[in-house]
């Protein structure tokens, strides 16, 4: 599975790229503002950081304007992704977008029949949000599988991000059914790193070693 991290933060980008473990990276508008920059400025530093794709999304609300505003975000950069809000408007959109070769990221899903419809115009991502379905009540995770189904059953090349991961077992959950992308915010990135018994154990194997080690 690719795991992309979910934030605008380049601290947090520089750091996880240097794990060895990160793929990509996706933005959305509100991580964007926590930074205090535009799109373009920080999409186009995250590029400098991370050779996988990138997501940047437009906020034109017309086909028309998606379409413009598209062009530019992939002109930044050729890993950048275009991300666009699930509506009949981004479904011309990504039509065209991905004639021109332009990666498209349809964002906002929150049913297995919008993804059907993305990945028919060339979606090249569908991201379902797993946490927000799961603060109304729901099994987020379950449209993830329902997803990848209906692409398996009909050969899509579309791939399914998992997106608005809460927690550590949302992306072993995704993961086991196989799920192509996470993208994980930073706190959950690191708490996957960590079991206590690991620390536990790191500080016995220091203890013994210095037993009988004196350096
Ligand atoms: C997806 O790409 C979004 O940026 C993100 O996962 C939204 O997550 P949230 O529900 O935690 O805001």
């Amino acid at each position: 599975m690719k795991i992309f991290i979910d934030t605008a933060n380049l601290d947090m980008i520089k750091e996880v790229n240097s794990w060895g473990i990160l793929d990509g990276v996706t933005t959305n508008p509100s991580l964007i503002a926590k930074e205090g920059v535009d799109t373009p400025t920080r999409v186009k530093e995250i590029a400098k950081i991370v050779d996988g794709p990138i997501s940047a999304e437009a906020m034109s609300l017309d086909a028309e304007g998606m379409i413009a505003e598209g062009r530019k975000l992939a002109a930044i950069y050729p890993n950048i992704n275009v991300k666009l809000p699930m509506c009949i408007e981004t479904l011309k959109a990504t039509k065209v977008l991905s004639s021109e070769g332009i990666d498209v990221n349809v964002t906002l899903i929150f049913s297995a029949q919008q993804a059907l419809l993305a990945a028919k115009a060339g979606a090249r991502y569908v991201s379902p949000f797993v946490g927000r379905l799961d603060d109304i009540g729901l099994h987020g995770c379950d449209l993830v599988g329902d997803i990848m189904q209906i692409f398996m059953n009909y050969d899509f090349d579309t791939e399914v991000i998992a997106a608005s991961i809460r927690g550590p077992a949302h992306v072993i959950e995704v993961a086991e059914m196989g799920c192509d992308i996470a993208t994980i915010p930073y706190n959950v990135l690191k708490m996957m790193v960590s079991h206590p018994k690991t620390d536990e154990g790191i500080q016995k194997f220091i203890a013994d070693y210095s037993k009988v080690n004196k350096n």
